[in-house]
């Protein structure tokens, strides 16, 4: 592999050389920040003079009432623009119908078979004040929850922008999810409607979301709507329409709009700045899928000026995020950041590697892509493809990349940056969580240097720390807890229905502050090196799991009695997921049995939360007090031969050399 490094080179064998890599001088001609000074002048500004920094950064948003007061706090509850108000759609689409940006592509749709669409901004806004209007007629209010179980199709940001037109709060479910998985996140927000397709494409097949909504619609009793986009068509993908319930997205938007309902789509309301914009589930530690909220100012502030900074967005850019819109980063920077700043936005429907794996590079040089932000489980599969899949390609209109999602290791890193950036593209690594709304951490292309497999520097607004258990801030290259330690604007409000979970998960466990869950230091030049969760989460592929939530789903199989799931490194996926399982008595364990659980799993979640190896064991090492000891399981995972770290605790020895025995 030409250019790559030996994959065995660590972190800290880099760290070593001190890699650092400097933008060209042309680059930082360009750019919006173009001096490390410049950049600390404008977070210093952030921090010291908050009001006067966030009044300049959103001068653009199309605020219809001027805040009264930046920022309330009172632990855990902030409120950020406190008296303005907007309509989130507005400052997205509306503005940008007197400037240039109305004839400008909005957003370039390119589905898996390879068929296109543009919508400028113009055409954007007619497609969702289309929608909002019918939504309304449909019965959708301010305050209601609409859920959007969808793939990547431009009605997806269509249908979330005309529901904050309207006020109603979306929750966006990864079409990844299984029909379980969607009717419990119905449920838990009491959607009104849901918005589906016949079926999304996906490596050549069909994804029958229509008809995995059709089995989760048997128990959501919330849902009086169905709105089904016809994306495939009736022959590879067939849908039942329920009478009265279901109606075609096309149809929808053929019937003759009420006059009320026309006028509200046409000049929307005018919202409170807390008014809540969108609930996204992700995982934390308990079986149970938190619900983050996020509310309108404070998250489309923070989403703004990021991407204006961050992607350093120039005229003339074609920015691509590869990632879904069911999750987060497709919510910030697919749709929020980049239409507000009246950005051209890439989207695409399908697979990385289909019909082969030069499909992203071919888009890119069809396209003439500028600015890639994508995810290092991407990068290290397109590394496993080879380099004369991006080598066919002219990728040459590329001038920035991007990665989230995990830490890049450093032989990623240098890939991407050789093989995709010919040396020429600065790598912004961004650092951020579902809950942080933004991106908290990152180097500003143009103006700092980066080091491959760091996270970068704060961003604006951003007081984020690196610190031990009594709270105390961790020396230079001392690994300790990483914290945010003042609220900042796009931050999660509560979780959906639990605002004791919210304060418990995020306020309680360092005193004051917000804990993000994980573990990091911070170098002799104030570069954060975030390692990766320190509870009970997992990032396989880039998609956080819970191991409380796979544990639960494989309890609710009548053969099982216990699971402890763990995560074991994995070169591709970051981590992969390993589960040890105990059965009740009289069950076999046998090959089918694990088959069965298999699936199980993608019923109860979905195929994306498939763990790699199940392990049957007759029990599962304990402390003395009953407590599952994943430390040791983690390990064995691992496949380590002897156990590293104190067993005093543990309850049964015997247990640890029989699991180790029993390894595949
Ligand atoms: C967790 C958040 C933020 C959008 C995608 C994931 C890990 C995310 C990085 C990065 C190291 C990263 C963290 C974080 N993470 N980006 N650049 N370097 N780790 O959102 O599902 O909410 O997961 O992803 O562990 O806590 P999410």
């Amino acid at each position: 592999m030409e250019g790559a490094e030996p994959m065995s080179d660590s972190i800290e064998s880099r760290l070593k050389e001190d890699r650092k890599f400097e933008p060209s001088a042309e680059f930082k001609k360009a750019a919006l920040v173009s001096s490390p000074e410049a950049y600390e002048a404008l977070y210093k500004r952030s921090l010291d003079e908050p009001e006067a920094f966030w009044k300049e950064e959103t001068k653009d948003l199309a605020w219809r009432t001027p805040w009264k007061k930046f920022h309330e706090w009172e632990l855990p509850h902030a409120k950020f623009f406190v008296g303005a108000t907007l309509n989130v759609s507005e400052s997205c689409l509306d503005r940008h119908l007197t400037t240039n940006a109305r004839t400008t592509a909005a957003l370039i749709f390119e589905g898996e078979p390879g068929d296109t669409r543009t919508l400028t901004y113009f055409e954007l806004h007619r497609e969702v004040v289309r929608l909002t209007a019918a939504l309304a007629d449909l019965g959708v209010k301010a305050g209601d929850r609409v859920a959007i179980y969808m793939g990547m199709v431009p009605e997806a940001a269509i249908a979330m922008l005309a529901c904050a037109r309207i006020g109603a709060t979306h929750s966006v479910i990864f079409g990844g999810f299984s029909s379980d998985a969607l009717r419990d996140r119905i449920n838990d927000c009491q959607a009104k409607v849901l918005l589906t397709q016949d079926g999304a494409w996906r490596r050549g097949n069909v994804v029958p979301l229509k008809k995995m909504a059709d089995v989760a619609l048997e128990g959501t009793p919330t849902i009086e709507k169905v709105v089904v986009l016809k994306r495939i068509g009736r022959e590879s993908a067939p849908c039942e329409m329920k009478e009265g319930r279901d109606v075609w997205y096309e149809d929808l938007l053929g019937r003759t709009p009420s006059a009320e309902s026309l006028a509200l789509a046409k000049k929307p309301p005018a919202f409170d700045a807390e008014h809540p914009l969108f609930i996204l589930y992700t995982s934390g530690s308990t079986g149970k899928p938190k619900g983050v909220l996020h509310t309108s100012a404070g998250y489309l502030a923070g989403a703004h000026v990021t991407t204006r900074y961050v992607f350093d967005l120039r005229d003339g850019d074609l920015y691509w995020c590869t990632a879904d819109v069911g999750w987060v980063t497709g919510h910030s920077y697919i749709v929020y950041g980049p239409l507000s700043n009246g950005a051209t936005c890439l989207m695409y429907e399908g697979a990385p590697n289909f019909p082969d794996p030069g499909r992203f590079w071919q888009i890119i040089e069809r396209h003439g892509v500028t600015v890639l932000y994508t995810a290092p489980t991407a990068i290290r599969a397109f590394i496993r493809w080879g380099d004369d899949w991006p080598a066919k390609s002219d990728l040459s209109s590329l001038r920035l990349l991007g990665s989230v999602g995990e830490p890049i290791n450093p032989e990623a890193w240098t890939w991407y940056h050789k093989v995709i950036g010919k040396g020429r593209c600065p790598i912004v690594d961004t650092w951020w969580q579902t809950e942080t709304g933004s991106i908290m951490l990152t180097t500003l292309p143009g103006a700092c240097h980066s080091k491959p497999g760091s996270t970068g520097l704060p961003l604006f607004g951003v007081d984020i720390a690196v610190v031990k258990d009594d709270g105390a801030e961790c020396k230079a290259n001392e690994g300790g807890k990483l914290v945010i330690r003042k609220p900042w604007p796009s931050m999660t409000r509560t979780l959906w229905g639990d605002d004791e979970r919210f304060k418990q998960a995020y306020w309680s466990q360092m005193p004051g502050v917000y804990f993000t869950g994980d573990g990091a230091r911070r170098d002799e030049d104030g570069y954060f090196w975030v390692v990766g969760r320190i509870d009970d989460v997992l990032n396989v592929a880039g998609h956080r799991i819970g191991t409380a939530e796979i544990e639960s789903a494989l309890v609710s199989h009548p053969a099982v009695a216990e699971a402890a799931a763990v995560g074991k490194p994995d070169e591709l996926k970051g981590q992969a997921l390993v589960v040890f399982v105990t059965l009740k008595g009289g069950q076999e364990p046998t090959k089918e049995l694990k088959a069965k659980l298999t699936e199980h799993v993608d019923k109860e979640i979905g195929k994306f939360a498939r763990p790699e190896s199940i392990r049957f064991t007759d029990a599962l090492p304990k402390t003395r007090s009953g407590k599952i000891m994943r430390r040791l399981l983690k390990e064995i995972a691992s496949g380590a031969t002897e156990t590293k770290g104190d067993t005093s605790t543990l309850e049964d020895l015997s247990v640890l050399a029989k699991l180790r025995a029993d390894e595949e």
